[in-house]
């Protein structure tokens, strides 16, 4: 059984043949975990993510106890609309249980992410940083709370006097009122080096009306914190030959 939820009826036939359309398509934007790729529909150029195919452990628990990603990447796409690029349509395969989800989405034009600024050099990385810092803080005071902001997931497009964040990879969030650490502890996954992450995070404290000097440690901590943790696990997984 095919569930969908489309976000107009345009849609419809690209939906129906979602396995065709993503065959045919060979602008890959990302092949690793899930395959994404860019689809021509109607001249309006969409990205479909086709997410890991489940086998049947991971099929019973998304049939019956959780969401798939595509569920919750859409609900939430339809939730945090203007910082995300525009959602179109959700596709979930039970065969009978959860194979293949997919999430379809509207192409943001970005010029480059977030690792361009951090870890290219990039010319105007102050300023990025700076308006980043603006639009993680409206999430915030939004209550929304991407648990996923990673360099690639940040998208960037420059405008003439700005520059415009779009997030993607939203599958899990998380929507409340945020506590100051929490607060700090959502750039911990940035990889960000201590000079270009104490700019952000004294941006962010700036903005937020909050002791500067105290919510720079916090969040340097959890970053450090989180770098050890991470080069902990790659250390124990090279040793175990995984
Ligand atoms: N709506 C979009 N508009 C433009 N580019 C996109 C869009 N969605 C994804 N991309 C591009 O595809 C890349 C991968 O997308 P995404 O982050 O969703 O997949 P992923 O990182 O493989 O997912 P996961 O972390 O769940 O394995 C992004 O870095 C971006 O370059
Ligand atoms: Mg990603």
């Amino acid at each position: 059984m095919i569930k969908q939820q489309l976000i107009h009826s345009d849609y419809q036939p690209l939906a129906n043949e979602i396995e065709r359309y993503f065959a045919q398509s060979s602008t890959i934007l990302q092949d690793d975990r899930n395959t994404i790729k860019e689809v021509v529909f109607n001249n309006e150029t969409l990205v479909v993510k086709s997410y890991k195919r489940l086998g049947w452990f991971r099929g019973l628990i998304y049939t019956y106890w959780k969401k798939s990603k595509a569920w919750r990447a859409y609900e939430y796409g339809l939730k945090i609309a203007k910082f995300t690029p525009k959602v179109v349509a959700r596709i979930e395969n039970f065969e009978p249980l959860l194979t293949k989800n997919y999430l379809i989405c509207c192409k943001f034009e970005a010029d480059f992410n977030m690792q361009a600024p951090l870890f290219k050099n990039h010319p105007n990385k102050q300023t990025i940083f700076k308006e980043f810092t603006k639009f993680v803080y409206q999430l915030h005071q939004n209550n929304i709370l991407h648990q996923d902001l990673s360099p690639g997931n940040i998208l960037i497009k420059k405008n003439q006097q700005d520059y415009e964040f779009k997030i993607i990879d939203i599958n899990r969030m998380h929507f409340k009122t945020l506590s100051l650490k929490e607060r700090a502890k959502n750039f911990n996954k940035l990889w960000a080096n201590d000079d270009d992450l104490a700019l952000i995070l004294r941006t962010y404290a700036k903005l937020a009306d909050l002791d500067v000097d105290y919510f720079v440690n916090l969040g340097l901590g959890y970053n450090q914190q989180n770098k050890t943790r991470k080069i902990r696990k790659r250390k124990i997984k090279k040793m175990l030959g995984l």
